[in-house]
C-alpha cells in the first residue's frame, strides 16, 4: 500500500500532543471546544496509552479511544495517532524481565518512568508491531485519522542497550557487516592492546572496561544502536501500512539528541518530523532553534516538515527553566514555519496536574484560559490561519554545513587532544556566524551532490572517509569554495588516522597540511593576525596547529600561542574554486572577517540587515513570502514591495518590524522576460546517498 506524503488537512497545521486519559470525561467536551476556539486542527493521541489499550497482554480496550476519535471528528478536528511503544505497560517487563534496557555501566532500568524496552529484545518487537496493527486494523481507514506517529523520539531517553539480547544481536551484525574474524580485527585495529578477537562468541558490547574501551568497536555500537531503533520503527511501519494509506513519521530530536543518522532515518519517513526545545541557558536559544529547523527541513530534502512538537513556555527538564516572554512563542513557531515547517504543534494540549511533567509549560496552561499564553495559542491559531497560502512553498539555500552524525559519533569518543572541542559547538559557531551574516544554510551529508552551492562548510568534521574527501577536493576544483575548521578530515570510517600528515585527504583542495596540533590551558587565549586588515588582532583560543603550507596562502597569521609567528588561516586558489583552512577556534564575532572573505570567494551577499532581524524567504509557485523576525529591543525595517499577511496591508518598499514582532510579506515573483510565463519554484534538489 502506498501511503499519502502530506495529511489532508486544510491549510498549516495547528495544535499539540493530546492526553485526554489524564483527564475525566466532561474536561474532552471543554477540550474540543476550545481547540475550536484556538484553531487547532491536528492532535496527537494515545502516545502513552499503551497500558490503557492493552491492559492485560493480547487484551484490547479501544472504547474510550473510538469516543475520543469520534468526539474529535465531530468537531472538525483531525488526529495524528500514536503507537505507544516508547513506553511499555507493567505487565510487559514483568512478562518480559529480559527485554530490560541495561546500560553501559551495567545497570537494569526499571519500570514507572518511560522509555522503551530493549529494541533487540524479541519480545519487544511482537508486542510493539502487535499493538500498532491492532490500532491500524481499527483506526487505519477512520475519517478523523489522517497520519501515524510512530513511537516517540527513538533514542530518547534510552538509545544504547547492553542487555544479552543487544549483545547477541551486535554479534550478528557485525558478522552480516565483516563477514570474517579478519576483516573485523583489521578494521578494529585489535592488534593494539591485545585485543585480537579468535572466536565471534567473545566478541561483547563496548561496556565499561577498566580503561577506554577500542573506539572503532565503539563506533560500530553506535551503528549498531541507530540500525537497531530504526528497525523497530521499520517493523511498525509495515504494519501499519498493511492496514493504512495514511503518512507516517516519528519525531525527531534534530541537534538535540545525536543517538540517530536523521539522513537513514528520513528515508524510511512518510513525512519528516521534528521535537525542539530551546535551551534555556543559552539567550541566543531562537539561534539554535533555527539550527535545529534547518537541518530538519535538510533531512526531509527540503520537502515540508512537522515541528511536532514545542513549547508554549517553559520546559521542566533543565536545570532553569526559564519561561517565553510575550511574543516569543509566535516567533519561535514563525521561525520554524519560515524554514519549511507547514505544521505548528506543541507539547502538549492541557498542563498536566499529576507526574513528572506537571510543571510543563502547555497551550492551555494551569492557570486556565484567563492567561496571556492562552491568548497568544489563539492569537497563533489565527496567525497560521491567514498564513494558510504558504503551505508547500520551499525555502532555497546558497550555503551548506556538512552533517555526518558518524563523524559526531566518532568525535564524541574519549582521549581526544583537548575536552575544549566538541562538533557541536563548532557546528553552532559557524551556523550562528552565517545566521547573523543573513545567510540561509542547508546541511548536507558529505555524500550529497554538493554542486549546487557555493560555499561549503565543514566545522569539526573529524571522520571523513578518503572518498568523501576526494568529493571536496572534486567540489573546489569544479568552482566551489569550502571552508574547513581544525581537526577535520583526521579518520577513516574505521577510526584509524589517514596515512600521512593530518589532513592529507583534503591537501589537495585546502593546500596545507598539520604538522602536529598544539591544543591549549584551559581559558589560554591567543591573538592571530589578518593580513588583510594589516594586522588587526583577532582572538582565538583552545587550539594552535603547526601547519606546513604545500601550495596554500597564509591570510592570517599567530600573533601569540604555542604557534606565535606560523600561519593561522590559509586560502588555496585549487582548479577553479578556493579551499579555506582554520586552524584555530574563534568565537562568532571573531570569524567575521574570515567568513566574509570566504563570502567574497564564494560570490555571496551579506544581508545588510540588523544581526538580530531574522529573515528567511520561502518560495511559492508565483510569489516569496519573506519572514522578517525581529529578536531585537529596537524597531527594524526591511525593503520589500507585495502585501503584508495577518495584517492584509499593501506594502510598497519599506516596512517596519516592531520589536519582538514578525512580519510576513508575499512579494509577487517577477514575470521573467515579460513572457507571462511563472517562474519554477526553486525546490531543493532531491539528493539521495
Ligand atoms: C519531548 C517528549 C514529550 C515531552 C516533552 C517535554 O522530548 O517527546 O513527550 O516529554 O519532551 O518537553
Amino acid at each position: 500500500m502506498r501511503a499519502k506524503t502530506w495529511p489532508t488537512i486544510a491549510g498549516l497545521a495547528y495544535g499539540g500532543d493530546y492526553n485526554p486519559e489524564q483527564w475525566p470525561r466532561e474536561v474532552w467536551d471543554e477540550d474540543v471546544r476550545l481547540m475550536r476556539e484556538a484553531g487547532v486542527s491536528l492532535v496527537s493521541v494515545g502516545i502513552f496509552s499503551w497500558a490503557l489499550l492493552e491492559p492485560r497482554q493480547g487484551e484490547f480496550d479501544f472504547g474510550w479511544l473510538d469516543e475520543l476519535i469520534d468526539l474529535l471528528h465531530a468537531n472538525d478536528i483531525s488526529v495524528d495517532l500514536g503507537t505507544p511503544t516508547a513506553s511499555p505497560p507493567a505487565w510487559f517487563f514483568v512478562a518480559n524481565p529480559d527485554a530490560r534496557v541495561i546500560s553501559r555501566d551495567g545497570r537494569v532500568m526499571g519500570f514507572g518512568s518511560r522509555g522503551m524496552a530493549s529494541h533487540s529484545a524479541p519480545a519487544y518487537r511482537d508486542a510493539a508491531v502487535r499493538i500498532a496493527t491492532e490500532l491500524a486494523r481499527r483506526y487505519g481507514k477512520h475519517p478523523a485519522v489522517v497520519m501515524w506517529h510512530v513511537h516517540n523520539e527513538y533514542g530518547v531517553p534510552v538509545g544504547e542497550d547492553f542487555s544479552p539480547a543487544a549483545v547477541t544481536a551486535f554479534r550478528a551484525w557485525l558478522h552480516h557487516k565483516y563477514g570474517s574474524l579478519e576483516a573485523l580485527n583489521a578494521a578494529w585495529g585489535t592488534a593494539f592492546w591485545g585485543q585480537r578477537y579468535g572466536v565471534w562468541e567473545h566478541i561483547g558490547a563496548p561496556a565499561v572496561a577498566p580503561s577506554v574501551v577500542n573506539p572503532a568497536q565503539r563506533l560500530d555500537f553506535a551503528r549498531f544502536t541507530d540500525h537497531q531503533l530504526r528497525q523497530c520503527f521499520v517493523a511498525e511501519r509495515d504494519a501499519i501500512r498493511a492496514h493504512s494509506e495514511y503518512p507516517i513519521t516519528t519525531n525527531f530530536m534534530a541537534n538535540q539528541s545525536f543517538t540517530t543518522d536523521l539522513w537513514a532515518w528520513a528515508r524510511e519517513l512518510d513525512i519528516v518530523s521534528n521535537d525542539h526545545y530551546l535551551t534555556a541557558a543559552d539567550p541566543d536559544g531562537h539561534i539554535g532553534l533555527a539550527l535545529a529547523a534547518d537541518l530538519t527541513r535538510s533531512v526531509a530534502r527540503g520537502a515540508p516538515w512537522m515541528l511536532m512538537e514545542h513549547s508554549t513556555s517553559a520546559v521542566n527538564w533543565q536545570p532553569r527553566n526559564v519561561a517565553k516572554r510575550a511574543g516569543e512563542m509566535a516567533r519561535n513557531s514563525l521561525a520554524h514555519l519560515a524554514r519549511g515547517a507547514d505544521a505548528i504543534l506543541f507539547f502538549q494540549w492541557r498542563a498536566s496536574r499529576s507526574g513528572a511533567e506537571k510543571f510543563h509549560s502547555a497551550m492551555i496552561p494551569h492557570a486556565g484560559t484567563n492567561s496571556r499564553v492562552w491568548r497568544e495559542v489563539v492569537d497563533l491559531g489565527a496567525t497560521l490561519g491567514a498564513l494558510a497560502d504558504v503551505r508547500d512553498s520551499r525555502v532555497s539555500a546558497e550555503v551548506a554545513i556538512l552533517w555526518d552524525p558518524e563523524s559526531i559519533w566518532a568525535q564524541g569518543l574519549e582521549w581526544h587532544p583537548t575536552v575544549d572541542h566538541s562538533t557541536g559547538d563548532a557546528v553552532r559557531t559557524y551556523y550562528e556566524r552565517l545566521w547573523r551574516d543573513g545567510i540561509t544554510v542547508d546541511f548536507v551529508h558529505p555524500s550529497d551532490d554538493l554542486s549546487r552551492y557555493r560555499l561549503v562548510v565543514a566545522p569539526a568534521l573529524y571522520l571523513l572517509t578518503a572518498q568523501h574527501a576526494q568529493r571536496l577536493n572534486s567540489y573546489v576544483a569544479d568552482g566551489g569554495t569550502l571552508v574547513v575548521s581544525y581537526f577535520s578530515a583526521i579518520v577513516n570510517e574505521h577510526d584509524a588516522v589517514h596515512s600521512g600528515p593530518f589532513g592529507s585527504v583534503l591537501a589537495e583542495s585546502l593546500g596545507v597540511v598539520v604538522e602536529e596540533w598544539l591544543p591549549m590551558r584551559m581559558g589560554e587565549k591567543a591573538y592571530l593576525t589578518w593580513h588583510a586588515t594589516a594586522g588587526a588582532a583577532i582572538e582565538c583560543d583552545v587550539w594552535q596547529e603547526d601547519l606546513r603550507l604545500e601550495g596554500a596562502q597564509a591570510m592570517a597569521t599567530y600573533a601569540s600561542g604555542p604557534a606565535a609567528e606560523r600561519p593561522a588561516i590559509t586560502r588555496h586558489g585549487y582548479g577553479a574554486g578556493a579551499g579555506w583552512y582554520v586552524s584555530t577556534r574563534m568565537a562568532v564575532s571573531e570569524l567575521a572577517q574570515v567568513m566574509r572573505a570566504a563570502y567574497a570567494d564564494a560570490g555571496i551577499a551579506v544581508s545588510g540587515y540588523a544581526e538580530s532581524l531574522e529573515v528567511v524567504t520561502r518560495h511559492g509557485l508565483d510569489a516569496d513570502y519573506v519572514f522578517a523576525i525581529n529578536h531585537g529591543d529596537a524597531p527594524a525595517s526591511m525593503v520589500i514591495e507585495g502585501t503584508q499577511l495577518v495584517a492584509n496591508v499593501p506594502v510598497d518598499g519599506n516596512v517596519s518590524i516592531p520589536a519582538g514582532e514578525v512580519v510576513v510579506v508575499r512579494s509577487p515573483r517577477p514575470v521573467e522576460g515579460g513572457d507571462g510565463q511563472r517562474r519554477e519554484r526553486p525546490d531543493a534538489v532531491i539528493n539521495s546517498r
